[in-house]
C-alpha cells in the first residue's frame, strides 16, 4: 500500500477542505486549555451548540436555469464597500492561540478586503494592529471598563491608530462561567505549573514560540487578576446601561454598533437611540447558557428595525454557506469568531487567510448553486428555518 505522503504543517493548512479540518490541525497544535478557551463556551454549552446546530436546520430553496457565470460577494456596510459580508469578531488574548496574534488576523483580513474587530481584551495594541494593516478596515470593540477616564483613553487610542467604528459589547455585565477553563485552571498568560513536562512535550512547537515571544499581557489591564473570570470582574463595570450610549457617543466620533443584542425590545430600543448597528449575538455561547439562538433571532430583529438600523449576525457561522443563510435571513453581514481562531492556531496568518479563502469560495458557489445573481440576490426566498 503506498504511504499517504507526510505533510508539512503549512501544507496541511493549505490542504484544510473545510473549517472542521483547521479546527482538527488547531487542537493537535494548541495546548489543550488553549484549544478549549477558544472551543469552549459557557456553562453546559448548550448556546454554542444551538447556534452552530440552528444552520443544521436551514433548508436552501435554489431557483434553476439563472445565468450564474458571475456571482459577486461585495457588499456595502455602514457606508463602505467590503469585499464578501464577513466581519472577523473581536476576540481576546489573540497572541495566546498564536504568537502572531492580532497583527496576523488584521493582515489576513486587510488581504480578503474584510474588517477585522481588535478587542478590549486584545494583546496587541491598536496602534500596532494598524501598522501591520494600514490598509485594513480595523475596528474596535469596547468593554466599558469600571475606570471611566480609562475608557475615554482606550478609545482615543483607537481613535488615533484610525479605527472608525466602535462595537460596544453588552453581553458580558459579569464574566460567564467557562468550565473548560475552571477545569484547566487557564491562567493569562498560560503557565506551565499545572500541566508539566508532558504537556509541553505534546506541543513543543507552541510553547516554543510561546516562550520566545514578546510576554503575552493585554493592552488594557496590568496587574490584575491571572484567571478570566476574576479579571473580568474586576475590570468591567456591570452598572453600564443605555443611558451611557450618549456618554459613548460624545467620545466616538465613527460609528457606533451594539453587541450582544438578544431581544426584539432591546433592539428596538436601541434603534431608537440612534445606534448604527446592532450584532445579534450571545457571544459564542461564552455568557449566559440557554440564551436565544441567534440566528433563529435575527429575523424578527431585522424585521423590527432593519430598516432604522444595520443588524448583524454573530455565533455558529463556520462556513460561507452559513453566511450565505445569516445574510438571506436578513443580516447584513456575519461576524466570525472561532472559525478565524481555528486558522490562528493551526497556522498562524496562512491559517486565517486559508480560513477567509474557504468562506469566500464556499460563499460564491453557494450563490452560483442557489441560482442567485450575487449576495444581492439573498432573502427570505431562498432559505428558511426549518423547525420553527
Ligand atoms: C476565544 C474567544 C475570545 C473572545 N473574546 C471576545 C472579546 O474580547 N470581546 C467580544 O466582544 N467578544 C469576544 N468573543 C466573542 C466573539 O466576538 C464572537 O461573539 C463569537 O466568537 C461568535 O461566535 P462564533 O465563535 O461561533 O463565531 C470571543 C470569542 C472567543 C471564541
Amino acid at each position: 500500500m503506498p504511504r499517504r505522503p507526510r505533510l508539512s504543517r503549512a501544507a496541511r493548512v493549505q490542504a484544510a477542505a473545510d473549517v472542521a479540518d483547521l479546527r482538527r490541525l488547531a487542537r493537535r497544535r494548541a495546548p489543550r486549555m488553549v484549544f478549549d478557551y477558544v472551543d469552549g463556551a459557557a456553562e453546559g454549552e448548550r448556546s454554542m451548540a444551538m447556534a452552530v446546530e440552528a444552520f443544521d436546520r436551514v433548508e436552501f430553496s435554489p431557483r434553476v436555469l439563472r445565468d450564474v457565470s458571475e456571482a459577486p460577494t461585495e457588499i456595502e456596510i455602514l457606508g463602505r464597500r467590503i469585499a464578501m459580508p464577513v466581519v472577523l469578531a473581536p476576540t481576546g488574548f489573540t497572541r495566546m492561540m498564536h504568537r502572531a496574534g492580532e497583527r496576523a488576523v488584521a493582515r489576513a483580513a486587510e488581504q480578503a478586503g474584510v474588517p477585522y474587530t481588535l478587542s478590549t481584551m486584545g494583546t496587541t495594541t491598536a496602534g500596532d494592529v494598524a501598522a501591520a494593516a494600514p490598509g485594513g478596515w480595523n475596528w474596535f470593540q469596547l468593554y466599558v471598563v469600571r475606570d471611566r477616564g480609562r475608557n475615554a483613553e482606550t478609545l482615543a487610542l483607537a481613535a488615533d491608530a484610525g479605527m472608525d467604528v466602535l462595537v460596544v459589547t453588552v453581553d458580558v455585565p459579569v464574566a460567564g462561567a467557562r468550565l473548560r477553563d475552571v477545569r484547566r485552571g487557564l491562567t493569562v498568560p498560560p503557565s506551565l505549573r499545572w500541566s508539566g513536562a508532558l504537556e509541553t512535550l505534546r506541543h513543543p512547537a507552541w510553547w516554543f514560540d510561546f516562550l520566545t515571544s514578546e510576554p503575552l499581557r493585554f493592552a488594557t489591564a496590568e496587574g490584575a487578576p491571572d484567571d478570566l473570570a476574576g479579571l473580568t470582574n474586576l475590570l468591567f463595570d456591570p452598572s453600564v446601561t443605555i443611558a451611557d450610549l450618549e456618554w459613548i457617543r460624545s467620545m466616538w466620533q465613527g460609528k457606533l454598533l451594539v453587541k450582544g443584542v438578544q431581544r426584539v425590545d432591546d433592539a428596538k430600543e436601541l434603534a431608537e437611540v440612534g445606534v448604527d448597528g446592532i450584532v445579534v449575538s450571545n457571544h459564542g455561547g461564552r455568557q449566559l447558557d440557554r440564551s436565544p439562538t441567534p440566528l433563529e433571532l435575527l429575523p424578527e430583529v431585522a424585521q423590527a428595525v432593519g430598516d432604522r438600523t444595520e443588524v448583524f449576525l454573530d455565533g455558529g457561522v463556520r462556513s460561507g454557506a452559513d453566511v450565505a443563510a445569516g445574510v438571506a435571513l436578513g443580516a447584513r453581514a456575519c461576524f466570525v469568531g472561532r472559525a478565524y481562531l481555528y486558522g490562528l492556531m493551526a497556522g498562524g496568518e496562512p491559517g486565517v487567510t486559508r480560513v477567509l479563502d474557504l468562506l469566500r469560495a464556499e460563499l460564491v458557489r453557494t450563490l452560483q448553486l442557489l441560482g442567485v445573481g450575487g449576495v444581492q440576490g439573498l432573502g427570505p426566498g431562498v432559505a428558511r428555518l426549518r423547525g420553527r
